[in-house]
């Protein structure tokens, strides 16, 4: 079974004169350890990143500045997810398909993961993806 599902999370966000401030921790606001966090920015009009699933990793997608959507296809049905808010992150289980897309200019995707990078993780053929998750 697939029980974990992809889901918004509210983030605290402590409103200040000042400026605001949010922020995430292990296991509380996000639903796993936090083992590494990597950005996407400087991303040219109309490009896609992602186009993949991984096979066991667990992560959390924010849109720290900008808009971005990212659209989740679980082998069945696809759903689409607008972040633009720096206090709102994108839970994501493994065996996801993921893209993401529409970023707008100067944008920043930050995503942290349960894991440390290993190509190993990548599931990149679509098709191998929906036997598995059909499996
Ligand atoms: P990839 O995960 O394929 O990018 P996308 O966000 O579009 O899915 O990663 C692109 C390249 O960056 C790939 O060669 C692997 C490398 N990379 C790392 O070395 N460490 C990392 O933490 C990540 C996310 C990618």
């Amino acid at each position: 079974m697939h029980s974990d599902q992809p889901r918004m999370i509210d983030l605290p966000k402590i409103p200040d004169d000042r400026g605001n401030l949010s922020f995430f921790q292990n296991n509380s606001h996000v639903p796993f350890g936090i083992k590494r966090v990597y950005w996407i920015y400087d991303v040219p009009g109309g490009e896609m990143r992602g186009g993949h699933a991984y096979k066991t990793l667990k992560e959390m997608i924010i849109a720290l500045s900008g808009s971005f959507d990212v659209v989740l296809f679980d082998g069945r049905e696809e759903k689409r997810f607008t972040l633009n808010r720096s206090y709102v992150g994108l839970y994501v289980p493994g065996m996801i398909w993921r893209h993401l897309e529409n970023f707008s200019t100067n944008s920043v995707a930050l995503i942290a993961a349960d894991q440390l990078y290993d190509e190993a993780e990548y599931l990149r053929d679509p098709e191998l993806f929906n036997s598995l998750r059909l499996a």
